[in-house]
């Protein structure tokens, strides 16, 4: 099994992540988070917030509508641009990506025969590659014939430039200053797959940094935010040798400089955060659409200008993929004995912690793991789980990443102490009650 199964078995096995629409024989490109999915993606989306905004004087948030008025692809220019290359097998007729068959450079250059590539699934002839838009349609209103066609949003960008004036005249903001913002993105991708690497209905996190339009500074800006996306990463555990930076070395006309965070997918490097220069094309592009002033005056220089971007874009969905890869281990405890553990970032882990009786049958040492549990619910996501065997216990505890397992027993009732039994360790010490708070507390620090 490559990591990727692995990965998608554990999620079903312990409700991270299921198929979308599964009864129905699923949905391809969609996935529906389960109880424990949505605790680690919330973490993650909270994370993101954290540093990204409530930690910052520079940066506010956003959430705006996933439907926009159809204006805004134009004026951004996925309407007549936003497609990949695809090419239908004309005997199968599966549709691929081209550019997952014919070489990058070749294909951009128009410099290969098609009739040197056959179909990967039947060996079929291939069409001619031609561009499919990825825009998701939608029609509003209630009148046949009257509707509005538009778009699910294809990227959650643009929901920020389109309340640049907005944002400027109603908060306190000046530049240099980000808009950030955390949503959903919909995308009618060719090939869906990988799990959920490339899905049709997917979430981003992004920041927008709106910057004076001088290359020098906005380029210490642009490397700035490329560093502090790869500490955001770090901090919360994923390992530094699984991150690489990838420069673009095919720019869009108005971008100046372009990098992908990528994550090394079990030897395959993958990508999982953009980020990119954009220039000052989003904001001129709106004005030019939407006939709206959309530059910034500068009270220190009394200038006018249309600021430069600085656009940081992440998959929460990556992101949730690539950390529970590389929390995964699989460690042989003795004798061909193995252990499947998730060693998320406590941060992270859907559960701070478990609370266990040593016995479900003892009511007196369910009563007082009860109360525990009961206290630390308040504040934190707790397991709690009273079946089978200790050890059992903890093994699951460890599939699905809780980082400590307290478990009241006998010596609880005479002294009001009770272990803590360390995921990645395995070693239990024995805490007083009354430092249960503060302990869970401090991993979270
Ligand atoms: N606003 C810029 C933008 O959307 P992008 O590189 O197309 O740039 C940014 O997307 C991030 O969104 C990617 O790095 C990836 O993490 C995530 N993403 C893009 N397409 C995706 C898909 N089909 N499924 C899951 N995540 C996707």
């Amino acid at each position: 099994m490559d990591i990727f199964e692995k990965i998608s078995s554990l999620a079903k096995r312990r409700g991270f992540i299921y198929q979308g629409s599964d009864i129905y024989g699923g949905l391809a490109g969609t996935w529906d988070y389960g109880p424990l999915g949505v605790e680690l993606k919330r973490n993650i989306k909270n994370e993101y917030w954290k540093t990204m905004v409530q930690m910052r004087d520079d940066v506010v948030g956003i959430d705006a509508a996933i439907i926009m008025s159809p204006k805004v692809w134009e004026a951004s220019g996925h309407l007549e641009s936003f497609s990949d290359p695809l090419v239908e097998c004309k005997k199968c007729h599966h549709r691929f990506r081209a550019d997952t068959i014919i070489d990058e450079v070749k294909l951009k250059a128009k410099d290969f025969s098609i009739t040197d590539y056959a179909c990967p699934d039947c060996s079929g002839e291939l069409t001619e590659p031609k561009t499919f838009n990825l825009m998701v349609e939608t029609y509003l209103g209630v009148v046949e014939g009257e509707k509005l066609k538009t778009y699910l949003r294809g990227e959650i960008t643009q929901g920020v430039h389109v309340n640049f004036k907005n944002v400027l005249s109603s908060s306190r903001v000046k530049l240099p200053f980000g808009i950030a913002q955390v949503g959903k993105a919909f995308r009618n991708e060719i090939t869906p797959g990988g799990f959920t690497f490339r899905s049709r209905e997917f979430e981003q996190m992004e920041l927008q940094f709106y910057v004076k339009p001088n290359d020098e500074e906005s380029m210490k800006w642009f490397e700035y935010w490329k560093e502090e996306r790869r500490k955001w990463y770090l901090s919360l555990g994923m390992r530094e040798e699984n991150l690489q930076f990838k420069k673009h070395n095919q720019l869009a006309h108005y971008a100046k400089a372009a990098y992908d965070v990528e994550y090394n997918a079990g030897g395959d490097w993958k990508e999982m955060e953009g980020i990119h220069h954009r220039g000052t094309w989003d904001l001129s592009r709106h004005e030019q659409f939407s006939k709206q002033d959309m530059t910034y005056f500068d009270e220190e220089s009394k200038e006018r200008y249309t600021p430069m971007v600085i656009e940081t874009s992440g998959g929460v969905d990556r992101a949730t993929l690539f950390f529970l890869m590389d929390a995964y281990y699989e460690e042989e405890i003795k004798d061909g004995d193995v252990r499947t553990v998730l060693k998320l970032h406590p941060k992270l882990a859907p559960y701070k912690a478990a609370v266990f009786p040593l016995l479900a049958n003892k009511p007196e040492l369910v009563e007082k793991a009860r109360g525990i549990y009961d206290k630390l619910k308040c504040d934190w996501m707790i397991a709690w789980d009273e079946r089978g065997n200790i050890g059992k216990r903890y093994r699951t505890q460890d599939e699905i990443g809780t980082p400590y397992c307290f478990t009241v027993d006998f010596e609880t009732l005479e002294n009001d102490t009770v272990t803590v039994r360390n995921r990645d360790t395995m070693t239990q010490e024995r805490i007083k009650i009354s430092e249960i708070y503060d302990f869970i507390k401090n991993k979270l620090q």
